[in-house]
């Protein structure tokens, strides 16, 4: 899905595939240390990646494309499976319709809206195959004020609180039908 960033660059929204893994480790390297720190749902290594969608039928990867240079410049993960900690917000948890959410945008392109389009794409694709809500997978640091302004934005609200290097927000959005 084609769309535009605030500063009228034009971005592709898509699903990842097999053939994107060699651009996604140039997407990578090019991570600042502080975007790495605060995104981290699989190492960064091609092997790690790899077995990640390989042995996860339950893990789906988007990204977004610089559609000038061709060069991945976001990428997010969906995985339908949960973390034993959200447990004790008493949700009903549903592998059909729940799913977790970690995103992230490369360093130059944040805060001009890329974060947004790429979650709206993503919403509309996890809407087809049935889901209806979506939970941070490693709920947000309390002192990641961008990400979690941008949540807030996008409609998450916070559920609770956990300790892990620091203290931790649990957001959920629940998707409109
Ligand atoms: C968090 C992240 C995915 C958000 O994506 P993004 O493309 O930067 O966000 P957007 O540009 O779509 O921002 C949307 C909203 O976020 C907020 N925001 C953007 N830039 C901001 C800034 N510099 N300071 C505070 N809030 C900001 C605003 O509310 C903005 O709304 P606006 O469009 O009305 O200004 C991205 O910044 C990122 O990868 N950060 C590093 C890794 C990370 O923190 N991942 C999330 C872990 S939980």
């Amino acid at each position: 899905m084609i769309t535009e960033t605030r500063d009228h660059k034009q971005i592709d929204s898509q699903y990842l595939n097999s053939n994107d893994f060699e651009s996604l480790m140039r997407y990578f390297n090019g991570l600042s240390n502080e975007t790495k720190r605060r995104f981290g749902p699989h190492l960064f290594d091609q092997q790690s990646v790899m077995d990640f969608y390989e042995n996860g039928d339950q893990n789906r990867g988007f990204l977004a494309i610089d559609t000038k240079t061709n060069a991945i410049i976001s990428y997010a993960i969906i995985k339908q499976g949960f973390q034993s900690r959200l447990q004790k917000y008493g949700l009903k948890l549903d592998n059909q319709t729940d799913c977790t959410f970690a995103p992230s945008v490369a360093d130059m392109w944040q805060g001009i809206g890329v974060g947004i389009a790429m979650l709206h794409f993503i919403i509309s694709e996890i809407q087809e195959i049935g889901i209806n809500r979506i939970i941070l997978w490693g709920g947000v640091q309390s002192n990641n004020v961008h990400a979690k302004n941008h949540y807030l934005k996008a409609g998450f609200k916070v559920l609770g609180y956990f300790e892990y290097h620091g203290q931790n927000e649990d957001m959920i959005l629940e998707l409109k039908v």
